[in-house]
């Protein structure tokens, strides 16, 4: 095919760079603002084309050397090779266009993340054997596929993760997942680690039922010792049984093999016990920013929902402006460890709902329920219509956590119908040097 030479005239959401050829939009992988590039059409889309990088005729100055010597081979932080100052320019543009239609709304400055290395604390690596030699291959995927790039070194996270697969890598003699196949043991390793300590749990998923999983329970019991006598900092290890042809990482069952169910992460002055699998902000140091500044945005103090509300970090953490605070939540090892974490930070006038969202909101619509302040959390796919429209009879104040920029848009579209004004929106980077972009959202009743 003819190659074809564009400019790069923006970066648009999902780390594309955006130039047009005969008047059409083409959007390039792996290409940055300023870049003149050779490139090939791969796919004619309805109102654009997409096309891939053949050869850079003049790199653009917001280019930089990535700093991981896997960049490229594994899936992980795709935007290494732009300038990161330049970076956060662009996903505050990115912001700025996709809510360019709301005209009133104040888009407040982007906010870095204080730290852009070491700063996961969460690692889930999928895990298979080579064919001939059995050897471990551990690492993420690599872009658009599932084959495994073997990662004994990253940079986001704690070194001493790197560590510990190392020690997997080579101890592990139970055999690991072949995805076509559906055959083999351990299919992934889930850590999670707290920065108050470097405390550490460590999860390996396998692929096996309760009978098959009993015949090797003294073997993974046997490797756990030797894995936490090698690693003091590793406070509890987890089997979880997943053997469904799925990409689903986890299965329903968990069960700790040896020591602690639980870690503690502090966010400012709060605490927080997290297990193996529940939800946690993946970047502790950014959490704390964006809670506070979420803290911020509550002008009266009183009741409060925290929906979406994980092991109950948010609602905690906004405890001294609210009178009570009420959990929804459906994950039942988060909402476990709620209940703890209320306890562990004295916090008595709260009450837990376990389930789904938008089963529950319904009967707070039958039992006339009002809440001072609203907070959501939902996952990438945002929050839906019949849970917004109960919220938004249940409150004159809703804020907004998304980590999807175009689900939020949805969702703001839905909110303003219903009588919102969509009053200051702020863009934060939890995921440095990836395309991803943490959003905090302010809605009030007009007149309310
Ligand atoms: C992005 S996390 C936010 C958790 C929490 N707010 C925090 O900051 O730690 C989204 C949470 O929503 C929960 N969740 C997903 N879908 C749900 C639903 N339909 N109803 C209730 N909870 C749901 C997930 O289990 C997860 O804990």
């Amino acid at each position: 095919m003819d190659l074809i030479e564009l400019k790069i005239e923006k970066s648009i959401f999902g780390g594309l760079g955006l130039s047009h050829y005969k008047g059409m939009a083409v959007l390039v992988e792996g290409a940055v603002t300023g870049d003149i590039i050779k490139a090939e059409i791969i796919k004619k889309n309805k109102n654009y084309l997409s096309a891939k990088i053949k050869e850079i005729i003049v790199p653009s100055n917001k280019r930089t050397k990535p700093f991981c010597p896997l960049y490229g081979a594994c899936g992980g932080c795709g935007m290494q090779f732009v300038e990161y100052d330049f970076l956060i320019k662009e996903k505050e543009n990115i912001l700025f266009e996709i809510f360019s239609s709301f005209s009133e709304l104040k888009i407040k400055p982007f906010v870095k993340s204080p730290k852009t290395l070491n700063y996961r604390c969460k690692t889930q690596y999928p895990v298979t054997q080579t064919k001939n030699s059995k050897r471990l291959l551990i690492g993420y995927y690599k872009k658009n596929s599932h084959d495994i790039t073997n990662i004994k070194f990253c940079p986001v996270q704690p070194s001493v993760i790197d560590e510990i697969t190392e020690f997997i890598r080579n101890n592990w003699n139970l055999g690991a997942y072949i995805e076509k196949t559906h055959k083999g043991l351990l299919r992934h390793i889930n850590t999670r680690i707290s920065t108050n300590d470097n405390s550490i749990l460590l999860t390996f998923v396998l692929n096996a039922d309760e009978k098959e999983y009993k015949k090797i329970k003294n073997e993974i019991t046997d490797f756990s010792n030797l894995l936490m006598n090698n690693f003091p900092l590793v406070k509890g290890v987890f089997v979880n049984l997943n053997n469904e042809k799925t990409n689903k990482i986890t299965g329903e069952k968990t069960v700790l093999i040896k020591g602690e169910k639980y870690i503690i992460q502090n966010l400012k002055s709060y605490s927080y016990k997290m297990g193996p699998l529940s939800f946690f902000q993946i970047n502790p140091y950014l959490a704390e920013i964006l809670f506070e500044k979420a803290k911020n945005l509550i002008s009266k103090k009183g009741s409060l929902l925290d929906l979406y509300g994980g092991v109950g970090a948010i609602g905690i953490f906004m405890n001294d402006v609210a009178d009570k605070i009420t959990l929804v939540e459906e994950n039942s090892e988060a909402v476990s460890f709620a209940y703890e974490n209320y306890k562990l930070n004295n916090i008595k006038n709260h009450e837990i709902y376990e389930g789904k969202a938008e089963n529950i909101i319904n009967n707070f619509i039958k039992e006339k329920r009002y809440f001072e302040n609203i907070i959501i959390d939902p996952p990438r796919k945002g929050s839906d219509n019949r849970t917004l429209e109960c919220i938004s009879k249940m409150t004159n104040s809703i804020i907004y956590i998304s980590c999807n920029p175009m689900t939020l848009k949805r969702d703001a579209g839905f909110l303003i119908e219903k009588g919102f004004k969509f009053k200051t929106l702020e863009g934060f980077d939890m995921f440095p040097y990836t395309h991803h972009i943490e959003c905090l959202a302010h809605f009030e009743r007009e007149n309310g």
